[in-house]
């Protein structure tokens, strides 16, 4: 692998920025402590490596502790010297949380600790915060394919090769190279068995939440069970790939109550939805590359939170409206994306 250096400014804290010791946080059965929002670092399409490097840095200046890495968002090389330029610059290492996840085509137990060890060289880290399996389907893509492309190797949910899978991450545990581990894109089937047979149970569940995807009942389960949810694509992920796109998806940031309630605060949509999913329980973890962007979502875990008129009229507009189907993860045999998310109770195979 080849290193690009390109942190090269010292790490400042802002003037402008927020106090991170003023970010609240959410404790872990563990006893650590995640603060509520998190910077999100794919780039999609759309930003480099070295933006989102970039990005992760200055965010950090401005307040940001929480920083939601991938290997497959392919950055982590460039992230990993932003880090290092923080760790340097006097943040200490138990102030960051730092997630990366396990990709599909790394599930055979034999790569999962060699992938979580190269996760850890990348990002110049001892150790992880949290590492998740990304999604519970083992699959090969090429960055940027088609949402048609299929792997002909591509599987279900198949509980036994999860498990093995899930011994690897608990493996990690024990070796002190993650302090938590964690699942992500799951159904309540799913967890149901992972819950009854995990050693080590999952910390956090990430998933997609925004207020026209509120996954009431999935929320409710994963919180009942003691697992913190980290709601992906907060603001509705308006710059996800055109491929992602479909005609029926709706736009949370055009909803005339959150923009009603922007109106009446003076802020950007963006900065409802972030407000609403503190307040509605789970951690956000917006992107953005953008100064002006994560500062305001920053300040939004710290300002003046939603009424709960607002709480009220928000709960409202769920439309139900999944955004990241997964169709790029579908097996052979299978009939649509919805067949990912087990919609009818039952794991589909
Ligand atoms: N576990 C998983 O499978 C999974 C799946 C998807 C995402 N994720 C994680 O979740 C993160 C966030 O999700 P996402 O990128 O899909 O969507 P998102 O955070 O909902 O949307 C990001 C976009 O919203 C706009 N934005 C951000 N902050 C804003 C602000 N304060 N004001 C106005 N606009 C703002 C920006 O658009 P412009 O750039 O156009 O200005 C930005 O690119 C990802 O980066 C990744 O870390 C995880």
């Amino acid at each position: 692998m080849t290193t690009v250096e390109t942190a090269t400014k010292p790490f400042v804290p802002a003037p402008d920025g927020v106090d991170p010791a003023t970010v609240p946080t959410k404790t872990l059965p563990t006893g650590a402590r995640v603060p509520v929002i998190g910077l999100g670092t794919f780039g999609s399409d759309r930003y480099s490596g070295e933006e989102v490097a970039a990005a992760v840095m200055d965010a950090a200046s401005v307040g940001y502790r929480h920083f939601d890495c991938a290997s497959v968002y392919g950055n982590e090389a460039l992230i990993g010297q932003s880090l290092q330029a923080i760790l340097q610059g006097g943040v200490r290492r138990e102030a960051l949380w730092v997630t990366s996840k396990l990709w599909n085509d790394k599930h055979d137990a034999a790569d999962v600790i060699a992938s979580c060890e190269q996760t850890l060289k990348d990002l110049r880290l001892d150790y992880l915060d949290l590492y998740l399996v990304h999604w519970p389907f083992p699959n090969y893509h090429a960055p940027g394919v088609d949402v048609t492309a299929r792997d002909h190797k591509a599987r279900p949910y198949l509980h036994e090769n999860y498990l093995r899978t899930w011994r690897q991450m608990e493996a990690l545990v024990d070796r002190g190279l993650v302090r938590h581990i964690g699942t992500s894109n799951m159904t309540i089937p799913k967890l149901e068995l992972v819950l009854r047979d995990a050693r080590i149970k999952p910390a956090c569940n990430e998933m997609e939440l925004h207020p026209h995807f509120q996954q009431p009942e999935l929320f409710a389960y994963v919180t009942r069970n003691g697992i913190l949810p980290i709601g992906y694509s907060p603001i509705g992920s308006p710059s996800r790939p055109e491929r992602d796109k479909t005609r029926d998806d709706t736009v949370d940031t055009e909803d005339p109550v959150i923009v009603a309630i922007a109106e009446r605060l003076g802020v950007h949509p963006a900065v409802v939805c972030i407000k609403w999913a503190i307040q509605h329980g789970q951690v956000p973890i917006p992107f953005s590359v953008k100064r002006s962007q994560y500062l305001a979502s920053l300040q939004a875990a710290v300002s003046a939170p939603l009424t709960d008129e607002d709480l009220q009229q928000i709960a409202r507009i769920d439309r139900n409206c999944r955004l990241i189907k997964g169709q790029v993860f579908l097996w052979e045999g299978s009939r649509g994306w919805e067949d990912l998310w087990d919609l009818d109770g039952r794991i589909t195979k």
